[in-house]
């Protein structure tokens, strides 16, 4: 059965050649890589989409959020699908627009006109065109440090939503006291921080990704104890303490970069999604690779693209049928690109 689904996608891609496009996140189970015109972490691939201009049909294997952005940054006559749309992202579900208007109003009472917003592409496009439309840009983790020192050059305060980790773990980099941190709760519509208002430079909004919260301090500490050879590289999506204890932290293409770059017998554990941490494994038999939590998972929602899904979606296109079609509304997109190409302008 796999092997005919596998042949069948085959004959479609070749059917359609460039008239068919699909990216897939590193994330993506190898099942569906392996049909993949293009892997990369989410910067590559909003860069990708953006750049073609040949494919009529793009079928994302992603996420919703990361669909949207292709959508907004194609053309008219280009149609993006996602597989399943349950393949949604729990961290973009934390912010959505209204608590976020909400969370703008308060605080442009609190600190006046002296915010502005980034925002993780992990995020709906409602809440990117708020960012667009506010003067503010998008942020992947591949960027985050020159966006967060751009934003700076602009306002004093940053609102960075909805991942906290990336916004402190960044900040924090870049030099900004944890102290100088406040953390907008959208469940009870509060500003959490203690101390004078007159020192938040960022306003993390209390969001967070369930599968890098997974690594702990814990999962370091035992390691340290009983691997005190193996070198710890972790996302920046980890908690502030567990990017603290490991050696190194960095976007999806950092990690990758970082392993492919190290020296043959070297020891790694990683605090990343494990269909990568798989790959990661089996692209360097040189090496030896482990997951930093043993008793890891994959991401569930990136995990709903499978095979069967992929091949459904190719066929309604094939049959011309309504797919699962990912289409942003035109006023949310215009002011959503905004974000998008603010983030795109300076990025390498
Ligand atoms: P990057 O692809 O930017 O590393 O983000 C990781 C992630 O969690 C994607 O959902
Ligand atoms: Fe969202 Fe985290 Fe899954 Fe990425 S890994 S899609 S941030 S839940």
């Amino acid at each position: 059965e796999r092997a005919e689904m596998e042949a069948r996608v085959h004959d479609i891609k070749k059917e359609l050649g460039t008239a068919l496009f699909i990216p897939g996140h590193h994330y993506q189970k190898d099942e569906v890589i392996q049909f993949a015109d293009a892997v990369g972490d989410s910067l590559q691939l909003a860069q990708v989409s953006a750049a073609n201009r040949q494919a009529e049909h793009i079928v994302f294997c992603g996420v919703h959020f990361m669909a949207e952005t292709a959508d907004i940054l194609t053309s008219n006559n280009q149609t993006v699908y996602l597989p399943d749309m349950r393949a949604g992202c729990s961290m973009a579900d934390m912010a959505d627009i209204y608590q976020t208007e909400r969370a703008w109003t308060a605080l442009q009472e609190l600190f006046g006109n002296t915010i502005i917003p980034l925002t993780y592409v992990n995020s709906t496009a409602a809440i990117k065109a708020f960012t667009g439309r506010n003067g503010g840009s998008c942020v992947t983790s591949s960027n985050a440090r020159s966006m967060v020192e751009w934003a700076f050059t602009e306002k004093p305060r940053i609102l960075f939503l909805p991942d906290q980790h990336l916004g402190r773990n960044t900040a924090f980099d870049i030099g900004v006291p944890l102290d100088h941190m406040a953390v907008w709760n959208p469940l009870t519509d509060t500003l959490e921080f203690e101390g004078n208002f007159e020192d938040v430079q960022v306003i993390l909004w209390k969001g967070h990704c369930s599968v890098h919260e997974n690594f702990t301090t814990a999962n370091i500490k035992e390691l340290r104890r009983t691997r005190p050879d193996i070198k710890i590289i972790v996302h920046p999506e980890c908690r502030r303490e567990v990017v603290a204890l490991s050696d190194d932290n960095g976007s999806t293409k950092y990690i990758i970069d970082t392993i492919e770059k190290a020296a043959p017998g070297s020891a790694w554990a990683v605090g990343t999604e494990m269909n990568l941490v798989k790959r990661i494994i089996q692209q360097h038999s040189d090496k030896e690779i482990i997951s930093l939590n043993p008793n890891m998972c994959p991401c569930l929602t990136m995990n709903r693209i499978d095979l069967p899904h992929l091949l459904w979606s190719l066929e309604t296109i094939m049959a011309e049928e309504a797919g699962n079609i990912i289409q942003v509304d035109e006023c949310t997109a215009a002011e959503a690109k905004l974000s998008l190409d603010r983030m795109l302008a300076r990025a390498d």
